[in-house]
């Protein structure tokens, strides 16, 4: 592509471009001029911690040297629809198996998360022969017409009315809680006995899937209480409703097992996933199926498929980054680094506008409040997306930027999601401009004339 010039790239993105989830008018995108590891420089030449993966999939850093040279041999790899067997297709639905829960079988490829999802429920109404489909309240599956039906949040407004038989429950949620619990464990009975109680009213014998981000990531990484997950499981099993965790954003790496449902006592009966098995260098995503569920299609068709399902490219590119997951031992890393980012968010709590932090691996959300007493949200409950653009969290993300802590806020918590090669001292690099920004930010907008520092409590 000949050279064009930054002006000029700007005005033909005004004119000619789109952008996702935004009124269009507060568009006022950065170039990306030079990016390596975990750092990019804007068409200023402004350097910036990419303190979110981009949108949480930069799992291996920008211009990983590894995949940088499999994009050399692109010319080299066939173009093959979906019905011819491929080497990185095999080769790549054998690692991610190698590296799942050991009752996982197959891989069906998609493009992305979204369609990954879509493509579950299929599976999973084939697989059962019923038709509803359970999701939670404060989760995001995608933006398709089906996973927009699954999340449960403002963003599938746009897809209301709702498809019927999409059913949403809460997601334990504890720092917003208003019952009181003596432990996680009775946090989770509590939950528990309210799903049961949905399942039954609902018609067990009528519901397919109970559908889950194992760890919801965009609406605050709300970490399930003890007890949860395994309480789930046992739910489906009980009923033959089939557990699918959605791990788009919490797979590979991101919170320190190589699959979130690692931390948990649980063999899910499918996972879809995206993002990290290509980090973003090429789209690519799937869904794992069961034993028993990829034995039932031996037998019935799988009426379900896509133009570039089990892409070569993409293929490729994810069979050399499931090859640095390895050899550079990003998992354990992460959960190293997520250590010593827990002991910075726990530093945090001194500040007047943290109302919580949650962090588990490199994957974390620092929750702002007007006031810690009171726990009033910096922005009300579906005020993201344009309606809130002079609101306090865009001042909020609009000083990290200016501080060159790059991220993104959803409702009053912003994700703090690195890539995983981060080290302790870019981490500690980084968490010392988001406490200038925060120091700025509650000095010019929330407490102008009063003492900053909150009582420690
Ligand atoms: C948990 C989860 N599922 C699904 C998706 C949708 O993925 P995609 O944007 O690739 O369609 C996302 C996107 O952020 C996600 O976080």
């Amino acid at each position: 592509m000949e050279h064009i010039d930054d002006r000029q790239i700007k005005a033909d993105d005004r004119q000619y471009v789109l952008h996702s989830w935004t009124r269009q008018k507060d568009v006022h995108p950065k170039i990306i001029r030079k990016a390596n590891g975990i750092f990019f420089w804007d068409e200023a030449g402004r350097k910036f911690y990419d303190m979110c993966s981009q949108l949480v999939y930069l799992n291996v850093g920008h211009h990983h040297p590894k995949l940088m040279e499999e994009f050399k041999h692109i010319g080299e790899i066939p173009l093959a629809s979906p019905g011819f067997a491929t080497a990185s297709k095999a080769e790549l639905a054998k690692k991610i198996i190698e590296v799942a829960p050991e009752n996982m079988a197959k891989v069906f490829f998609a493009n992305g998360g979204a369609d990954s999802n879509d493509h579950a429920v299929k599976i999973a109404r084939m697989f059962t022969g019923r038709y509803k489909i359970f999701s939670r309240y404060r989760s995001y599956h995608g933006a398709t017409f089906g996973a927009g039906n699954l999340s449960g949040e403002s963003r599938r407004f746009t897809v209301e009315p709702g498809l019927p038989g999409f059913i949403k429950f809460e997601t334990p949620y504890l720092y917003r809680e208003t019952v009181h619990f003596d432990s996680e464990e009775a946090a989770a009975d509590f939950y528990l006995e309210r799903l049961n109680n949905q399942i039954l009213y609902e018609g067990p014998d009528t519901i397919a899937a109970i559908f889950m981000e194992t760890i919801p990531g965009s609406n605050g990484v709300l970490i399930p209480p003890k007890g949860y997950m395994e309480g789930v499981r046992e739910l489906c099993t009980k009923y033959g409703i089939l557990m699918i965790c959605d791990e788009v954003m919490a797979g590979f790496g991101r919170t320190g097992k190589m699959f979130a449902v690692e931390h948990f006592d649980i063999k899910p009966d499918i996972m879809t996933f995206a993002k990290g098995v290509t980090c973003g260098y090429s789209p690519l995503g799937g869904v794992i199926v069961s034993r028993e569920i990829a034995d039932y299609f031996d037998d019935h068709v799988l009426m379900t498929g896509l133009t570039y399902s089990g892409h070569t490219v993409s293929t490729q590119i994810g069979c050399a980054t499931l090859d640095i997951y390895k050899e550079e031992h990003l998992v354990e890393h992460a959960a190293e680094m997520g250590e010593v980012l827990a002991d910075r968010l726990e530093q945090l709590k001194r500040f007047a506008s943290v109302g919580d932090v949650r962090c588990i691996g490199l994957f974390a959300a620092v929750e702002l409040v007007k006031d810690k007493a009171t726990k009033e949200p910096l922005i009300a409950y579906g005020m993201d997306y344009g309606k809130d653009k002079a609101g306090l969290m865009s001042k909020f993300v609009g000083l990290l930027m200016a501080h060159g802590f790059y991220t993104y806020s959803h409702e009053s918590s912003v994700m703090i999601a690195p890539p995983l090669i981060i080290t302790a001292d870019e981490l500690n690099e980084a968490m010392d401009l988001f406490e200038q920004a925060l120091t700025d930010f509650e000095k010019l907008y929330l407490f102008p004339r009063q003492n900053l520092m909150a009582p420690q409590n």
